[in-house]
């Protein structure tokens, strides 16, 4: 059912003519959340494994400009959906099984990020990050499944984050779902023991997606993007999304139950583990390092673009050039 041997170069002129046409029978993968940053590199990884991909997003213009640079890679179907809303899941899966082929892999990999000091919290951003990354998942998985239940076979990861294994300072909302999303795509796992059919929780750290551009900032939004950017961008803290992708799709085809994906994710699931009251205290006495919410906080979170512009800050714009460069070459 799934190819699982690598090919690193992209097929090009003529022989991409070809790779349409002998994949004419290729086995359908769906990336939730696919039109930049790590979701992008999991569709393009792939194709290099044998797939047609069904890559899809909210903004259409992204997912089709996604869509046309993965192409050089093998066939792929460009879909708009918002994975909060149900019906849109559920309509873009009936399309993807009576007009491409039927889905042997989902992958959702849809997520948003706020860093926030909890005081300059609104329901809002718990609404947005519940409805994107603990809905989502859940939309996604239980609209595929019954089709994947009648074949006996399918594949469905779900990226979760280490903020949902040890809840991280100034992302509460994001730790919410994340936390939500292991404990649906775990027990899933669990339960479809047995069926043919399997789900892989991804835990990754951080990683160099590009990703702190799309992030949003509240509170005081210049500081929050000068120690996320950063952190999000160092070398040894985050890890090349390259080759996390690579080792996601490893995963999801072999039907491993979880992946774990950088060293200090794998540290921080084992101290929490070992001492989970020592492991909150210590979260405690990182974020009173994090900027303070300033006393006339505006409720509305910026985007990393517009946090930078607020910033203009030549020694944080240093310290990020690898993440830059990530979104650069990820279409961040
Ligand atoms: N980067 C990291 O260090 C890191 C670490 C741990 C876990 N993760 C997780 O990895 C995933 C990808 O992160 P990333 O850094 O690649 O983020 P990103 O660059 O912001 O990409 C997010 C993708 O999800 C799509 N998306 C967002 N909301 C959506 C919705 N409601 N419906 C459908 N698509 C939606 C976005 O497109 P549209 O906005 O057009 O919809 C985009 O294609 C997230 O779940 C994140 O939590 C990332």
């Amino acid at each position: 059912m799934c190819p699982t041997e690598p090919s690193p170069t992209p097929a090009s002129g003529a022989e991409q003519a070809e790779v349409s046409n002998e994949r004419a029978g290729a086995p359908v993968a769906v990336v939730l959340g696919a039109s930049r940053g790590l979701g992008f590199l999991v569709a393009r990884e792939l194709l290099t494994r044998g797939h047609h991909v069904v890559v899809a997003a909210r903004d259409v213009d992204e997912v089709d400009a996604a869509a046309q640079a993965l192409r050089e890679w093998g066939p792929v179907t460009a879909e708009r959906c918002d994975v909060r809303d149900r019906h849109e899941v559920g309509e873009l899966v009936g399309r993807v099984e009576h007009g491409v082929g039927p889905i042997e892999v989902l992958v959702t990999v849809a997520g948003v990020i706020q860093s926030v000091p909890a005081e300059s919290l609104v329901l809002q951003e718990f609404e947005d990050a519940m409805d994107t990354m603990a809905w989502g998942p859940i939309h996604a998985a239980m609209t595929v499944l019954p089709h994947m239940r009648r074949r006996g076979r399918g594949r469905i990861g779900t990226v979760t984050s280490i903020g949902g294994m040890v809840s991280p300072p100034h992302l509460l909302p994001y730790a919410t779902a994340k936390f939500a999303a292991v404990g649906f795509s775990d027990g899933l796992a669990a339960a479809l023991s047995g069926t043919g059919i399997t789900a892989t929780t991804i835990v990754p750290g951080l990683m160099r997606t590009g990703g702190h551009v799309h992030a949003r900032f509240g509170g005081d939004p210049a500081a929050e993007y000068a120690w996320f950017a950063t952190v999000a961008s160092l070398p040894v803290v985050s890890v090349d999304a390259d080759r996390a992708a690579r080792r996601i799709v490893d995963a999801v085809l072999a039907g491993r139950p979880m992946i774990v994906l950088t060293p200090l994710a794998w540290l921080g699931i084992r101290v929490r583990g070992l001492a989970p009251a020592t492991t909150t205290r210590m979260m405690g006495l990182m974020g009173r390092l994090l900027p303070d919410a300033p006393a006339r906080a505006g409720a509305r979170t910026v985007d990393g673009a517009q946090a930078r512009r607020r910033l203009g800050s030549p020694i944080v714009d240093r310290l990020t050039t690898l993440g830059d460069r990530a979104a650069r070459r990820n279409r961040g």
